[in-house]
């Protein structure tokens, strides 16, 4: 049983709703032109390192044909997408040891993975168990706009908790998170360097702004709910990975704070006091081919 991305690192409903956000129907043809996948085939498709089940489900409503196999470490975020995307396969594996046969699958896709593993096993994995004339899809969180509402700016109680929790906090070292960090220049070039051929490069612009007119009250409402999951589940990662510095009641105390400013904002939505607050995420999509 492994837990510790959920545990320490991301959890459940950071990723989850973050990840329905920037998957929604909304950016399907943006992502669907990136994949170049053929339509209407029943392509075997691979998700790696699919977390709770957000991009599965995405790609299960967007290829309805595909048979679906979604893989992760983690044995939350696997019994969690299980309960909640229906019609995929999911289940735990490593992506440095794929168990599947070589030439099984016609597509392989990750999201926010490829940084976090070794790159030899990560995409030697993926050329293995690719068919021949398969396509890779690695795509991967670039630089975007955050901008938070007034409402939400870090309070000095805030300030002093964080400041104090980094003195401590070796989360990224000891769970090799971000070990292999890739430019824009550098990950096609990676693809190149394990095999790969045909590789292209695009970008997806994920525009979540709740007071955009487009936006519908329940996806707005959602964005704003994203942000505060993130945000509470963060102190619970803190508690679990360093108990002895930060107390129940300490935590307590910023989750309060937490809910306190989420519920301003969503106040200000629900009155139509617009904050044009925004979150862009800039989705880069590497596209490689494996030999025929
Ligand atoms: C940043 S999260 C992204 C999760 C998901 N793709 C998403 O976008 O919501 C990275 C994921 O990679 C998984 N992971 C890291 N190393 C792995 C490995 N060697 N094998 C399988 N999964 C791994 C973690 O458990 C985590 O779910």
């Amino acid at each position: 049983m492994n837990t510790i991305w959920s545990n320490y690192i991301q959890g459940i409903k950071t990723l989850y709703y973050s990840r329905k956000l920037r998957f929604d129907t909304m950016f399907r043809e943006q992502y669907k032109a990136l994949f170049g996948l053929e339509e209407g085939k029943k392509l075997k498709i691979l998700e790696i390192g699919c977390g709770p089940g957000a991009l599965a489900g995405a790609l299960h409503r967007w290829y309805p044909e595909a048979e679906i196999i979604a893989i992760d470490r983690d044995s939350e975020f696997i019994s969690f997408a299980k309960e909640n995307e229906p019609g995929i396969y999911f289940m735990e594996g490593d992506a440095t040891a794929l168990p599947f046969e070589d030439g099984s699958f016609d597509v392989t896709i990750s999201n926010t993975v490829s940084e976090h593993i070794e790159p030899e096993k990560f995409y030697g994995e993926q050329l293995r168990v690719l068919k021949p004339g398969g396509v890779c899809l690695v795509l991967s969180a670039r630089k975007g706009i955050h901008v938070y509402a007034k409402c939400l700016t870090k309070r000095p109680e805030e300030e002093a908790f964080w400041k104090k929790v980094e003195q401590y906090d070796d989360t990224m070292e000891r769970f090799a998170v971000c070990k292999y960090p890739m430019s824009e220049a550098e990950l096609p070039l990676e693809l190149q360097i394990h095999g790969f051929q045909n590789i292209s490069t695009g970008y997806a612009t994920i525009n979540l702004t709740p007071d955009h007119p487009a936006v519908s009250p329940e996806m707005a409402q959602a964005m704003i709910n994203a942000n505060r999951y993130t945000a509470l589940e963060a102190i619970d990662s803190v508690r679990s990975f360093m108990p002895e510095q930060v107390t129940e009641a300490e935590c307590q105390a910023m989750k309060d704070i937490v809910e306190e400013k989420y519920d301003i904002r969503m106040e200000q939505y629900q009155k139509g006091e617009k904050q044009w607050d925004t979150n862009v995420n800039i989705t880069m999509v590497v596209r490689g081919e494996k030999e025929k």
